[in-house]
């Protein structure tokens, strides 16, 4: 282990001003490391424990970037450093490699051990680090607000989406209560007159019978198309006609789409006979109507069930917020929130059940989800098919979402993670969505965001680490 003598470090800029003994403190402890030609000497993400000072060669630093690796700097300039740098910015707790450092030729770094290195500078440069800190700090600080301000916002689009989601099928319910009185006051008028015209207690029964069969019928009727349905309503009217049941038509609308056919009203008239026809099939028609719209309060209701269900798991208002996840609980749960703007959109999913779950902020996630659903929608004017893959690469869980819009041109893939950068009209975008996705899934999970783009086939894809990572100490909370 060679080192260097007061006189050689002060050759090195940084050590310059430094005074015998502080440079007595370097020469101590620092260690001369020699590298050859292409070794990978730091990487991106390990714990960062040395400071490094390039004493000759060249040296390549590089940062992973939506899955591209990107050359931040490259140099042969004596004195350079690298490695360990955030220490001396008074960040606290353990510290990673910001860049990957690679050997471009042979080269010797002076490496001094992190820790003990910011502290001493702390206490050589009291007043540079406190400055330095209050710098760090503040950006910190100021993360923080934006970061809130921005779940601020995304809650502001959720519960408005939200309310217009669940504002459709509210008004439904209304609108079939209120016509399911008027179909059972129609019933209890119809009843009492079937006992005025002392309907025969046998005939009562099997009218009874009949309308149970009626009614199990309806859930099960087949979907009939436009011309099937005027075809079978022809049919039933002409039927009506031959055997004097007025208003034909009225009935003929319930019963068609309830799946009753001329040969069940064969059976009617069998049962009840000439005199009763007319009453008894009004009777029917207000049984088949009241199934009916029980079925839509159902539907409707149901569904804003459905639509609070996934709220919550959406919001992830009950849960706690680091937890062992399936994605496609949340993803389902934002295709659901989403469903207003997917109505003309063709949803295909690809999903790989047998993947395991994974660790991760799954209301975090569900933001990804939303803004890349969001933005694929967009991009496709709301027609097209949008593909949500998953599936898993090496060893990361992988989810894709594909849209069949015009895509993302060459010249804009790396700009459209900036925040504020839009295409969209003012008012309409604000420019964040792919900067908070990239933020929830590089910063916060370690994952990736990676983009794939040509005309018809644009595919986000968002890569999550299957185990648990340290988290990203200066994460604003
Ligand atoms: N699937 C996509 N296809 C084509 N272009 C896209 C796609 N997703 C994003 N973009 C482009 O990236 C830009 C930035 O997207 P980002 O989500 O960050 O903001 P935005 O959608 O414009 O606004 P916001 O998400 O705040 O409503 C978009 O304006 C659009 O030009
Ligand atoms: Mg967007």
């Amino acid at each position: 282990m060679s080192t260097l003598s007061r006189d050689e470090l002060r050759t090195l800029f940084l050590f310059e001003k430094l005074t015998d003994e502080q440079l007595d403190w370097i020469a101590e402890n620092g260690t001369i490391e020699e590298y050859a030609a292409g070794t990978a000497i730091l990487h991106e993400g390990d714990p960062a424990t040395c400071f490094y000072v390039l004493l000759s060669g060249t040296l390549r630093m590089t940062r992973l970037v939506h899955g591209d690796e990107l050359e931040m700097v490259r140099t042969d300039q004596r004195g350079s450093y690298c490695g360990a740098t955030q220490f001396l910015m008074g960040q606290r707790g353990e510290q990673r490699y910001s860049a990957s450092v690679h050997a471009t030729t042979d080269l010797t770094f002076l490496s001094l051990p992190a820790a003990e290195f910011s502290e001493w500078f702390s206490k050589w440069f009291a007043m540079a680090a406190h400055l330095l800190e209050g710098l760090f700090l503040g950006r910190r600080n100021t993360d923080a607000v934006v970061g809130q301000r921005e779940r601020l916002l995304a809650l502001g689009a959720l519960s408005a989406g939200l309310t217009h989601e669940l504002n459709n099928p509210a008004a439904a319910a209304v609108r079939a209560t209120s016509s399911l009185r008027e179909r059972v006051a129609g019933m209890r008028q119809k009843l009492a007159m079937l006992a005025r015209n002392d309907i025969d207690p046998d005939l009562l029964e099997q009218l009874v019978d009949v309308q149970e069969l009626l009614v199990k019928q309806v859930a099960s009727a087949p979907k009939l198309t436009a011309i099937q349905a005027s075809d079978h309503e022809d049919e039933l009217s002409d039927w009506f006609e031959d055997h004097g049941v007025t208003d034909g038509w009225d009935l003929a609308a319930v019963f068609v789409p309830a799946g009753i056919t001329v040969a069940r009203l064969e059976e009617v008239h069998a049962a009840v006979g000439e005199a009763f026809l007319n009453t008894a099939l009004r009777w029917l028609g207000y049984a088949v109507e009241t199934e009916t719209l029980m079925g839509e309060i159902e539907d409707a209701t149901t569904r804003i069930s459905t639509l609070l269900a996934a709220a919550k798991q959406y919001s992830q208002m009950d849960r706690a917020r680091f937890q062992w996840i399936d994605v496609h609980d949340g993803i389902d749960s934002t295709l659901i929130m989403l469903s207003g703007k997917l109505s003309h959109v063709e949803v295909v999913k690809e999903y790989d059940r047998s993947l395991p779950a994974i660790p991760a902020y799954a209301g975090e996630l569900n933001q990804v989800w939303t803004n890349l659903v969001d933005n694929a929608v967009a991009a496709m004017e709301g027609n097209g098919k949008l593909t949500i893959r998953t599936g898993r690469e090496n060893d990361r869980l992988m989810v894709e979402i594909g849209d069949t819009g015009p895509g993302v041109p060459a010249e804009l893939s790396q700009r459209i993670f900036e925040p504020f950068f839009t295409t969209k009209a003012v008012g309409e975008g604000t420019g964040l969505g792919l900067d908070i996705s990239w933020r929830i899934v590089v910063k916060k999970h370690r994952g990736d965001l990676r983009l794939r783009s040509e005309p018809g086939n644009t595919r986000f894809q968002v890569l999550l680490p299957f185990t648990e990572q340290d988290q990203e100490t200066e994460q604003a909370e």
